[in-house]
């Protein structure tokens, strides 16, 4: 059966730098206080009026061109995003309206961290079986316009950034390169230790004025149970990858993993054995940008010359769901 592959990549992250300095004349916070305890220095905002769709629109743009293509030879879009532009429908339709693509099919996603490796996945599936040939897979996400910056909300609005990562899947015949296996789990009893709990489909109106008191649309997070979980699964999803696949972690050549905190990224690669010269970390720049983060990681690696053709890529994530996977790779360009 045939594989597939990623042929082109593309980032965008918005002009606007917000510092910890900057925070912290919002509210009670410090940078000395947001370093030590995740490594972020400074995060990408967008501007009021831009969606997670527009700054989709420039990655994929990036990775089209980088890929030698035009929208024409795009078969689908798979949208990886825990910041819809709005409820329904989703943004791979408003992607598609911006771009503009033809009628191919566009899927979202909600699998917040993971979502771009669950993104790759599913399009791996839809290429090796032969259903269609060329997909744009994208992670975008626009936080900024969903946080509580007040003292109230520091323990999420510090930790996340805006930005986009968009890469273009294609077939190859060629059994040594592109995605050898991918792991996949959710657990969803714990689906409130990280979530927005409003908007609420349960209640009449979604959303009211109780509850916006107690800011219940912003995220919620119970930063330590999510930590606890963070390490081990993490550990499994690169374990259960590199048994899968036949190969053992001195194999890989570049492991990128989700950026959520630095000191989850150490733990994990001193736990699994990978030295700190083949782990990418970009949080310092950009904070967590959840399901960008993994394609904005990728398309720097390239740029930086860590990511060669025929480098063994293992990318990993774990995030609110919870949702955990990983997933192997050939570079093939
Ligand atoms: N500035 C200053 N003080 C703060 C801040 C802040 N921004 N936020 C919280 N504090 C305070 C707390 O109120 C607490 O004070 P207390 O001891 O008086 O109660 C103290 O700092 C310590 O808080 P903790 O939550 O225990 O801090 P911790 O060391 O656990 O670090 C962190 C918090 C960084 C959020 C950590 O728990 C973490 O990284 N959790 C995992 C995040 C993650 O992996 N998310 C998954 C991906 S995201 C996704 O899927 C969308």
């Amino acid at each position: 059966m045939r594989h597939s592959t990623i042929i082109g990549t593309g980032f965008y992250v918005p002009p606007n730098i917000c510092t910890n300095d900057d925070l912290a004349q919002m509210m009670d916070t410090s940078d000395e206080w947001i370093q030590e305890r995740t490594g972020i220095k400074q995060r990408h905002f967008a501007d009021d009026g831009i969606g997670s769709a527009d700054l989709a629109k420039h990655a994929a743009e990036m990775a089209i061109e980088d890929a030698g293509m035009t929208n024409k030879d795009i078969d689908m879009i798979i949208f990886a995003t825990l910041n819809p532009d709005v409820f329904f429908p989703g943004s791979a339709c408003i992607l598609q309206s911006i771009m503009p693509f033809d009628t191919i099919p566009a899927l979202d996603i909600r699998q917040q961290c993971t979502g771009f490796i669950y993104a790759v996945a599913i399009a791996d599936r839809f290429i090796r079986s032969g259903w269609c040939d060329h997909i744009l897979v994208i992670g975008a996400e626009n936080h900024s316009c969903g946080l509580d910056f007040t003292t109230r909300g520091r323990d999420v609005a510090v930790l996340f950034g805006d930005g986009a990562g968009a890469v273009v899947m294609a077939p190859t015949d060629n059994v040594d390169e592109g995605v050898f296996d991918f792991t996949l789990h959710a657990q969803g009893e714990f689906y409130d230790t990280l979530w927005l709990p409003a908007p609420y489909g349960k209640y009449k109106g979604r959303i009211t004025p109780e509850m916006m008191e107690r800011g219940e649309h912003y995220p919620k997070m119970d930063g330590r149970t999510v930590f606890r979980h963070a390490i081990p699964r993490f550990c499994e999803a690169i374990s259960e990858v590199l048994e899968k696949t036949g190969y053992s972690i001195e194999d890989v050549d570049l492991f990128i993993p989700h950026q959520a905190n630095d000191r989850i990224t150490n733990m994990v690669a001193q736990r699994t054995g990978l030295p700190k010269e083949k782990v990418v970390s970009n949080i310092a720049r950009y904070g967590n940008t959840t399901a960008a983060t993994i394609p904005i990681c990728i398309c720097e690696s390239r740029q930086d010359n860590r990511l060669k053709k025929g480098s063994l890529l293992l990318a990993a994530a774990f995030g609110s769901g919870l949702t955990w996977g990983a997933f192997l790779m050939r570079w093939s360009i």
